[in-house]
């Protein structure tokens, strides 16, 4: 029997992160042997464009990065979750993401590979899921499928009241973006936006709730499930050709 190997990879700092939590589900549902990595607690770099790596597709740049990708490189799959901060990747994802350059030039060695992401936020989430998922592919990776799941909204977990002038999500509302986030559908019972509140010119809101876990969200956490098991699907397909 081969033994399937799925690497798994959080790049949110938060402790017992969604992120972290769905990357772990998906991860779990593969059935295969896996391992997961929370990389804000390596150290993980920017690639530093040096082409240090165009000839021998090794990263030559001295981080936790070494012994991180021969297991990259081992993995039948690969599964990357982020945070969306500031509408983006977190960084620790964007580094993590960057230095897949080396496995390209000569050979691609990650092509064909098999990836998966999952993005959590509250706004832009969608973004950061399409980011991945080109990113993955733009290393030649398999990409099965991509998943983003609302989380907490960052300013309802700072503490330090109960409203504020300067809450980040008021720059996602429609009125000031053009876009339906869906942040009020998702956020009625987490967040009750006060009168005198005026996008982006005063931000008033009432916290109702500080915490979103996407635990307590079974069509997250079954959508999370399916991801996994459409992994699973996958390698088995490619084990049995051989
Ligand atoms: C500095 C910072 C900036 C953030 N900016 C955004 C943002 O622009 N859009 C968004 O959807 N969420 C934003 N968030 C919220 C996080 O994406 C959200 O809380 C998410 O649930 C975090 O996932 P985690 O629990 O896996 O860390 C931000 C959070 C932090 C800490």
């Amino acid at each position: 029997m081969i033994l399937l190997f799925v690497l798994g990879v959080s790049g949110s700092p938060t402790k017992n992160a969604n992120t972290d939590k769905l990357v772990k589900a998906i991860l779990e549902a593969t059935g295969a042997d896996t391992e997961f990595i929370k990389l804000s607690d390596v150290n993980i770099g920017p690639c530093r464009a040096c082409m240090g790596c165009v000839y021998t597709n090794e990263c030559v740049v001295n981080d936790d990065f070494k012994w991180i990708a021969p297991k990259i490189m081992k993995a039948d799959a690969l599964v990357v979750g982020s945070p969306t901060i500031f509408g983006l990747p977190s960084a620790f994802t964007k580094a993590f993401m960057e230095r897949l350059y080396a496995f390209r030039h000569v050979n691609m060695l990650t092509k064909g590979k098999i990836g998966a992401a999952v993005a959590v936020g509250y706004a832009a989430e969608n973004d950061v899921e399409t980011w991945l998922g080109n990113i993955l592919r733009f290393a030649k990776f398999d990409v099965v499928d991509t998943m983003s799941a609302k989380g907490t909204v960052c300013c309802s977990v700072c503490g330090t009241g109960e409203t504020c002038a300067y809450a980040g999500w008021n720059a996602y509302s429609p009125e000031v973006s053009g876009r339906d986030y869906g942040i009020m559908e998702t956020y009625k019972g987490y967040l009750e936006i006060l009168p005198d509140n005026v996008p982006y010119v005063k931000g008033s809101v009432k916290i109702l709730k500080k915490y979103r876990n996407v635990e307590d969200e079974p069509e997250v956490m079954d959508r999370a499930k399916s991801l996994g098991k459409a992994i699973a699907v996958k390698l088995e397909e490619r084990a049995r050709r051989g």
